[in-house]
């Protein structure tokens, strides 16, 4: 959620920032901006809504030794060139990504000193708080550090100042920031997250949350010694659409490949083994507890179903935002799982602290090594879905319910819940998961067809039973998400007890009906439907004479393997809508890719 960039050195520093927000876009594009400096001269560029405006806006060539820049996604103030980063006090600029929770109190503070306002945003408080106490003792150090002291929230910050030209000043709290060497002697980069960062540099550091510093080309300044120097990843060919229309679309039809590196090393002839979280993080539990956010959720509820069925333990799953402040009674014999694609959703890292503090063995499902969560939790286990850049998760989905799903049965194998006869029979179609997941021309064909007819009328139902419940939930937000259309996920049992009260022919209903699992009791809900007048579209193998459309799954033997091809109808069908509407499906409106503030 928001993008910050930063360099400092030789190559041109305007090129670099925007490659670098270029990068970042997906974590949000209401504004953007950058801000050059070079001795006592301050350059600025913002534009309102996506990067390419801001590209069109910088037109100057002229070097500059350092510079800092940020792509925003609103959270204080509208969406508006003003509220735009870099802000800028007298002489100074700052990008932020996070929220500073004390920023009306600190507002008025300092407007009863003197100081002028432009923007409604809280992270404007930060550059006049530094010059506030610059102004009272000219020494940049002690300004930038009293500043910290005085914010409360979530924040990564990078600071500029004419008062001090060579240095940038950062500070990481709650919020990620990495800093990294150059390839070239004198240069330094900062990001917010490490793709801006391959091919530019080979060492850096994830900084700990109370970790800041100064840098400027003679080196980097740490205020603390508690830093690590890491490695990065080589490879920027994910940054590549290979010839698809949408980094979703790409995402979607990758599935079938990642899902099997998910498998890789973790899924034997007859066993399934994790090197990375040892037996001993299950020893004496008697509980799991799931919590997650959005499609992350989702996946937690769907291994919930599949961890008491298999493993025949009991499991709760929570939303990570209610969680946070409920209260909850946290029993130790409980394995915490969190699950999130970037590793640094704000409320569910915060779930993931509130456990470990409790005293709860924890463990990250997670796609993003080295993100904040991974270094929270006891044990990681990585989804290796690759960088999903599409702002509607896909593929985190699909590999996060295949390592769930290899989990329940580690559980089950573990406590001896399951016959030899039946692990085998799982693991064989776990096997079959890639291949289900390959996109058949005719299924997604069906689904551009289908998407002229989908796009009207007062909402959809999306209904299924037992896993196919979170995945009715998961296919509706996908379709609000990027479609903007009104859209529900229900258990199908549930439309009588009230929702069913709507049903009428603008009424779209996506029954998913597996063969493998409840055939018939869904079959009864949805001739309930059906007799109300809704318009059914079924996802199934079998032909089912009250649909007014269909799209047909392979018969398969096992109910996962038609969840894995349902999703992707799905996906599919929510994408053409999307499509069809002339919406943006890589960056929807008013959302961002990670969610780093609560
Ligand atoms: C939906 C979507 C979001 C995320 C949610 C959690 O397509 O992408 O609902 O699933 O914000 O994000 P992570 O998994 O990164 O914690």
């Amino acid at each position: 959620m928001c993008g910050i960039v930063g360099y400092i050195g030789n190559k041109n520093t305007q090129e670099i920032l925007l490659a670098g927000l270029k990068e970042l876009e997906y974590r949000g594009y209401d504004s953007a901006g950058i801000a050059l400096l070079d001795q006592n001269k301050i350059e600025v560029f913002k534009a309102l809504g996506k990067l390419h405006n801001l590209e069109e806006k910088v037109n100057t060539n002229k070097e500059y030794p350092l510079g800092i820049g940020h792509t925003r996604w609103a959270t204080h103030g509208k969406p508006t060139e003003l509220n735009a980063h870099p802000h800028m006090g007298e002489y100074s600029y700052v990008v932020h990504n996070g929220i500073i929770e004390n920023y009306k109190e600190l507002k008025e503070e300092l407007m009863k000193v003197g100081h002028k306002f432009v923007s409604q945003t809280d992270t404007e408080v930060i550059v006049h708080l530094f010059e506030f106490f610059y102004n009272k003792t000219p020494n940049s150090k002690e300004a930038f550090l009293n500043t910290i002291k005085k914010l409360e929230g979530a924040y990564s910050i990078l600071l500029i100042s004419k008062v001090d030209p060579d240095n940038i000043f950062f500070f990481k709290h709650g919020s990620p920031l990495i800093v990294a060497r150059g390839l070239e002697k004198g240069e330094v980069l900062f990001s917010s997250s490490d793709s801006p960062l391959i091919g530019l540099s080979n060492e850096v550091v994830y900084l700990e949350d109370g970790v800041g510093g100064i840098a400027n080309k003679d080196g980097i300044n740490f205020f603390n010694d508690n830093v690590t120097w890491a490695g990065l990843p080589t490879s920027k060919q994910f940054a590549q659409k290979d010839g698809f229309r949408f980094f979703m679309e790409k995402e979607i039809y990758e599935q079938s490949d990642v899902v099997t590196d998910s498998m890789i090393g973790r899924l034997g002839e007859n066993e399934i083994s994790f090197d990375e979280f040892p037996a001993s993080l299950i020893d004496g539990i008697e509980e799991i507890k799931i919590c997650a956010c959005g499609t992350s959720f989702h996946a937690g509820l769907t291994a919930s179903y599949l961890f008491e069925r298999l493993a025949r333990v009991r499991c709760s799953v929570e939303i990570a935002s209610e969680f946070r402040y409920k209260d909850p009674l946290l029993n130790k014999n409980t394995l915490f799982i969190v699950i999130s694609q970037s590793g640094e959703t704000a409320d569910t890292l915060e779930a993931l602290k509130m456990a470990k503090k409790a005293g709860l063995k924890t463990l990250v499902v997670c796609n993003v090594d080295n993100s904040s969560m991974t270094r929270v939790a006891d044990a990681t286990i990585l989804t290796r879905a690759g960088v999903e850049k599409g702002v509607a998760s896909t593929k985190a989905f699909s590999t996060q319910t295949v390592v769930l799903w290899m989990m329940g049965l580690y559980f089950a194998n573990h406590k001896n819940t399951i016959t030899k006869e039946k692990l085998e029979e799982e693991i064989k179609a776990l096997r079959e998961v890639p291949q289900a997941l390959i996109i058949q021309d005719e299924m997604h064909e069906k689904t551009k067809r289908l998407s002229k007819r989908y796009l009207h009328g007062h909402g959809f139902f999306f209904i299924g039973r037992d896993v196919f419940f979170p995945l009715a939930l998961e296919g509706a937000l996908k379709l609000k998400e990027i479609s903007y259309l009104h859209a529900e996920g229900y258990p199908a049992g549930e439309m009588k007890h009230g929702p069913i009260a709507l049903a009428d022919p603008e009424l779209f209903t996506i029954a998913l009906m597996p063969q493998n699992l409840l055939y018939d009791k869904i079959k009864s809900n949805v001739e309930e439907l059906s007799a109300r007048d809704s318009t059914i579209c079924s996802i199934s193998p079998l032909e089912f004479d009250l649909s007014d459309d269909f799209i047909r799954t392979k018969k398969t033997n096992h109910y996962m393997l038609e969840f894995f091809e349902m999703l992707v109808a799905l996906q599919l069908l929510s994408m053409e809508i999307s499509v069809r509407l002339g919406n943006d499906v890589d960056m929807p409106r008013n959302l961002a890719k990670s969610v780093t503030v609560e």
